[in-house]
């Protein structure tokens, strides 16, 4: 499932695999926005830098957003003044606005073409929505604390009744062009790009990184993969779920502009054009990791058909997200490493934070100062805000472990498990993922998460198995495709 983004992608040049041992002075895991935004100023200091990137330059989190940029946060501006108070909201919006700035400046500076454009976001209520007590006037009141431009409005141009509010000068893009403009660039500083090179340790007390065909000694390392590889203190408070896009064409040509942010419940909205195209996405139907909507895409179908005059359905796909427990990100040194630095925790707001975390680590490689780095440093404690979500998640990672560990079935035959199918099972008292191709193949994985040994599920949305505990997913040949599990599930073997 190809994201929209990809059309007319141009992908960035290849380098060859890491054939030999390497020194550099920064080594960046993650080819994403915010491993990508970081190099850029670290080359230009003088610092050899290398990216180490599992799959492609933007084919992770960035190249499954939603390409929108926006100062606030999708779940609010009143929540996070309600958890924070004034002055830190504030703090937020002016720290998220001065990274949308810096990406205009970075597309404008490298002519990157990847459609930036400056445009409204709109907070929406629907008819069937408003006798459910959404509060807009308290989101209004706490996006002008804030300091954004906002106005209520009646109409929003959408095809259907919808009133709210709107929030000028925000912006959207193509994430996958922009990054890819960014990795042109950063070839052209000297920074070395390794794609398809998975790191499958990273040893900070040593400062090395290995991947499967070589080993890179770095001064710094900075973990940008949306979540940090193998066993980190944040993984434990920070539930990770999944959104879901689709696209469309519609009959009419009239494609709303701007960022909607439909409150019925919570759908989002924009148009994109590529070449003569045009397309209408929705992305909604979040769900937790793990516990999977096999009907997510039928119901994003649906809902774009029962308000557009849908003319056909084009692309559909879906991203990851980690959410912190006092709602901001981690960005910065992880404890116990003054040389290794992590970004995650962006919830839906991802390009943004991304951004800001790439702007933010650089600095501190570079002993430089910056406004925002005690704000969303990595090593915060926080238990007043954030201790609520620490305990709920911790139950639910232990009942998942207890669930899956004694509840998984036994299988009397392989013969139940249809083409396409996925199913975790227990066989000779092993816990076994057991996959059958739509030719027919069986495969047949360990069930066990390398990362901390919870039970993985299968997403029949996705075709993959996905851990629910921290995220790890993996593809019907067990190898990693996010999160924080450096190894893939072990092989049990197969038979046709
Ligand atoms: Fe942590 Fe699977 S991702 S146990």
């Amino acid at each position: 499932m190809q994201a929209i983004w990809t059309l007319g992608s141009k992908g960035v040049a290849e380098h060859p695999p890491l054939v030999e041992d390497a020194e550099v002075d920064v080594a960046i895991v993650g080819a994403g926005i915010t491993g990508l935004t970081a190099a850029l100023p670290l080359a230009e200091a003088g610092l050899k830098v290398m990216v180490l990137e599992a799959g492609t330059v933007g084919g992770g989190a960035t190249g499954g957003s939603t390409g929108n940029l926006y100062a606030t946060l999708a779940s609010g501006q009143a929540p996070l003044r309600h958890k924070w108070g004034d002055e830190v909201a504030a703090e937020v919006v002016r720290a998220r606005t001065g990274a949308v700035d810096h990406v205009e400046a970075l597309v404008q500076r490298f002519s990157i073409d990847c459609q930036f454009r400056r445009q409204p976001a709109y907070r929406l209520v629907t008819e069937e929505r408003q006798h459910a007590g959404h509060d807009l006037n308290e989101e209004l009141d706490a996006l002008v604390s804030a300091g954004l431009d906002v106005e209520m409005v009646e109409e929003s141009g959408l095809p259907f009744d919808s009133w709210g509010i709107r929030i000028a000068h925000q912006a959207q893009f193509n994430p996958l062009r922009y990054v890819e403009g960014l990795a042109d660039a950063l070839l052209g500083e000297g920074v070395l790009i390794l794609q398809h090179s998975p790191v499958r340790e990273i040893d900070a007390d040593k400062g090395r990184l290995r991947t499967d065909t070589g080993s890179i000694s770095a001064k710094h390392i900075i973990q940008a993969t949306h979540t940090p590889k193998g066993i980190s203190l944040v993984q434990a408070g920070m539930p990770v779920s999944r959104e879901y896009a689709v696209s469309a064409r519609l009959r009419s040509g009239d494609y709303p502009e701007g960022i909607f942010w439909v409150l019925d419940p919570f759908h989002s909205l924009r148009s994109y054009r590529h070449g003569d195209d045009h397309y209408l996405m929705v992305i909604g139907e979040k769900h937790p990791l793990g516990h999977h909507q096999v009907e997510a895409y039928r119901n994003l179908r649906d809902y774009l058909d029962a308000r557009f005059d849908v003319e056909s359905f084009a692309q559909q796909w879906s991203a990851q997200q980690y959410t912190s427990p006092d709602g901001l990100p981690y960005i910065g040194r992880m404890h116990g490493h003054d040389n290794l630095c992590m970004a995650t925790g962006f919830a839906a707001d991802g390009l943004v934070w991304g951004t800001l975390a790439g702007m933010i680590i650089a600095d501190q490689v570079l002993e430089r100062d910056n406004p925002w780095e005690a704000r969303f440093g990595a090593r915060r404690i926080t238990p007043g805000k954030s201790a609520r979500q620490y305990v709920k998640e911790n139950v639910s990672v232990t009942k998942h472990m207890v669930k899956d560990y004694l509840g998984t079935e036994k299988l009397e035959s392989v013969e139940c498990i249809g083409p396409g199918q996925g199913r975790v099972a227990t066989v000779d008292g092993e816990k076994l993922a057991i996959h059958r191709t739509e030719a027919g193949e069986l495969k047949v994985l360990s069930a066990v998460c390398p990362h901390m040994k919870c039970i993985v599920h299968w997403n029949p949305s996705e075709a993959s198995w996905d851990c629910p505990c921290h995220g790890s997913r993996f593809d019907t040949d067990g190898e990693v495709i996010e999160g924080p599990a450096y190894h893939s599930l072990a092989k049990c073997g197969g038979r046709d």
